[in-house]
C-alpha cells in the first residue's frame, strides 16, 4: 500500500482570490435542488409525488422556511433540468412546461420569495439541455433578461450539447455580461470547469466570471461517488484553493444526506468534508421524508459555521496515511477547523492528532468536537489528542486560541 505523508503549512497558503465582482456568494451558497432525488421525473400521472412541477418546489420552499433549514442558512430553492417546455415561444422566449408549471415561473419565484427564500433556475450553455430541452445557444441576452424579469436569483449553467471549448468559454463570458446588464443580482453557477476539464481549463478565467464552480462529475446517491468526488477536489486542491474564496466557491455537487445510499457515518462524513472544503451546500433529497437523524446532520450549525466562515478559505488535506485522511481549514479570528476521515472497513480505531501536525504549532488551542457538541480540552504543540473514528466516519474539530479572552469556541 502506498503511503503519502503531506505536511503543508496551511496558514501560509494565502493566495490571490479571483471571483465574479457582483457582491454575491461571499460565503458558499446554501439551498436545495431536486436533481439527485427527482431527476427528470415528468410523468405526473403515474408519479405525482416525484414529478418536477410547481407544487414540488412550493412544498420544498414551505419546508425549508418552516422546519429550521432557512434558520440554519439554507437560502436557495433551485430548479434543475426538465422544467421547460420543449419549444421557445414565437418571440424566442423560454417557456415552462404548461402542464407542470401552469402558473408560470414568475409566480413560482414570487412564492419562494414570499417565504423569505431565493429562487434558482437551470439552463445549459449548448443547443439543448442534458435532457433535451432548449439550450441557451443563440439566446444568451434574451434568457438573461427573461430570468431577471421573472425574479430569478441564481442560475445554474450546465454544459451538455456544447459547441466546443472556445465557443463554450465565450458563451459563459457573454452570459456573465448579460446577467450583469440586467442589473439584478443573480448568483452565476457554472459547469464550465467540469465540461472543459479535459481541455486544460483556465480556472482563473472561470473564477472571474462565476460565483460558483462545478469542476467535476455529478454526485450520485452513492458513497463511492462521494469519495470519488472528494478525491478529485483533494487532488486538485493546490489549483482549487487559489481560485476559491469570497465571491466564488467550488461546488462539489449535491449533499446526498437523507437520500438512500449513505449510512449515518457516511452522511456525517459528506457534510463535514463538503463543509471544510468550502463547497456550496446544496441539499438534494426529499425534505418531506427526511429522517430526523439525517436532518440533525443537515442542521448542525457548528459544522455549517465552518463552511460559512467569512475568510472563505478552502480546507486542505494535510495528512494521508491509509486508512486516515486529515484536512485543515484556516478560519477567521485565528481559529481553525480539522476533519479526520477513516477509510477503514473493519472497526473503530483511535487516531491521534496534535496542533503541530494540524499546522498550528504556535500557541495553545481550546478544541471542540463540533459534531457531538463537546469541548475536548486545551492542547498545545505535540500534546496528543486521541480520537475514535468509525469506519467511513469522521471527527470534526474547531480550535480556538485558548488565550483569547471572552471568545467562545462556538
Ligand atoms: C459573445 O458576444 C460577442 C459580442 O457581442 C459576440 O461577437 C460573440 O459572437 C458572442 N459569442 C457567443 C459564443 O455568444
Ligand atoms: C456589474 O458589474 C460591476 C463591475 O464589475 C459590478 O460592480 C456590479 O455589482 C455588477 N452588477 C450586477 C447586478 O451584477
Ligand atoms: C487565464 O485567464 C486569466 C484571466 O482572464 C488571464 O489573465 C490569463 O492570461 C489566462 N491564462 C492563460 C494561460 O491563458
Ligand atoms: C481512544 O479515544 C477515546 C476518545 O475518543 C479515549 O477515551 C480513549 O482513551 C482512547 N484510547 C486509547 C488507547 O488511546
Amino acid at each position: 500500500m502506498r503511503t503519502i505523508l503531506l505536511f503543508i503549512s496551511v496558514s501560509l497558503a494565502v493566495s490571490a482570490v479571483y471571483s465574479l465582482d457582483n457582491g454575491l456568494a461571499r460565503t458558499p451558497p446554501m439551498g436545495w435542488n431536486p436533481w439527485v432525488r427527482f431527476r427528470c421525473s415528468v410523468d405526473c400521472v403515474n408519479y405525482p409525488e416525484t414529478c418536477i412541477r410547481e407544487e414540488l418546489f412550493m412544498e420544498m420552499a414551505d419546508i425549508v422556511a418552516s422546519e429550521g433549514y432557512k434558520d440554519a442558512g439554507y437560502e436557495f430553492i433551485n430548479m434543475d433540468d426538465c422544467w421547460m417546455s420543449k419549444q421557445r415561444d414565437a418571440q424566442g422566449i423560454l417557456q415552462p412546461d404548461p402542464q407542470r408549471f401552469p402558473s408560470g415561473i414568475k409566480a413560482l419565484a414570487d412564492y419562494v420569495h414570499s417565504k423569505g427564500l431565493k429562487f434558482g433556475l437551470y439552463q445549459d450553455m449548448g443547443t439543448e439541455t442534458c435532457d433535451g430541452y432548449p439550450g441557451i445557444w443563440g439566446h444568451i441576452e434574451t434568457d438573461a433578461k427573461t430570468y431577471a424579469e421573472w425574479g430569478v436569483d441564481y442560475v445554474k449553467m450546465d454544459g451538455c450539447h456544447n459547441l466546443g471549448p472556445t465557443l463554450f468559454g465565450e458563451g459563459f463570458v457573454n452570459m456573465t455580461r448579460a446577467l450583469n446588464e440586467t442589473k439584478r443580482p443573480i448568483v452565476f453557477s457554472c459547469e464550465w470547469g467540469f465540461d472543459m476539464r479535459l481541455h486544460n481549463p483556465n480556472y482563473t478565467d472561470i473564477a472571474l466570471h462565476c460565483n460558483s464552480m462545478r469542476q467535476y462529475n455529478d454526485v450520485q446517491d452513492s458513497w463511492d461517488q462521494v469519495i470519488n468526488i472528494l478525491n478529485w477536489y483533494t487532488g486538485e486542491q493546490k489549483v482549487m484553493s487559489q481560485v476559491n474564496g469570497p465571491g466564488n466557491f467550488i461546488d462539489m455537487d449535491f449533499i446526498v444526506v437523507g437520500d438512500f445510499a449513505l449510512s449515518y457515518e457516511q452522511a456525517q462524513s459528506q457534510f463535514a468534508l463538503w463543509s471544510i472544503m468550502s463547497s456550496a451546500l446544496l441539499m438534494s433529497s426529499d425534505l418531506r421524508k427526511m429522517d430526523p437523524k439525517m436532518k440533525e446532520i443537515l442542521l448542525n450549525r457548528e459544522v455549517i459555521a465552518i463552511n460559512q466562515d467569512k475568510l472563505g478559505k478552502m480546507g486542505l488535506m494535510i495528512y494521508s496515511k491509509s486508512p486516515y485522511e486529515v484536512w485543515a481549514k484556516e478560519l477567521d479570528n485565528d481559529c481553525f477547523a480539522a476533519v479526520i476521515l477513516s477509510k477503514a472497513y473493519d472497526m473503530p480505531h483511535n487516531f491521534t492528532v496534535t496542533m503541530t501536525m494540524l499546522g498550528y504549532p504556535s500557541q495553545p488551542y481550546a478544541v471542540r468536537d463540533v459534531i457531538n457538541h463537546r469541548d475536548l480540552g486545551t492542547f498545545v504543540k505535540d500534546e496528543p489528542l486521541s480520537l475514535t473514528v468509525n469506519p467511513s466516519g469522521v471527527r470534526m474539530l474547531k480550535a480556538v486560541p485558548s488565550k483569547k479572552k471572552g471568545f467562545k469556541v462556538y
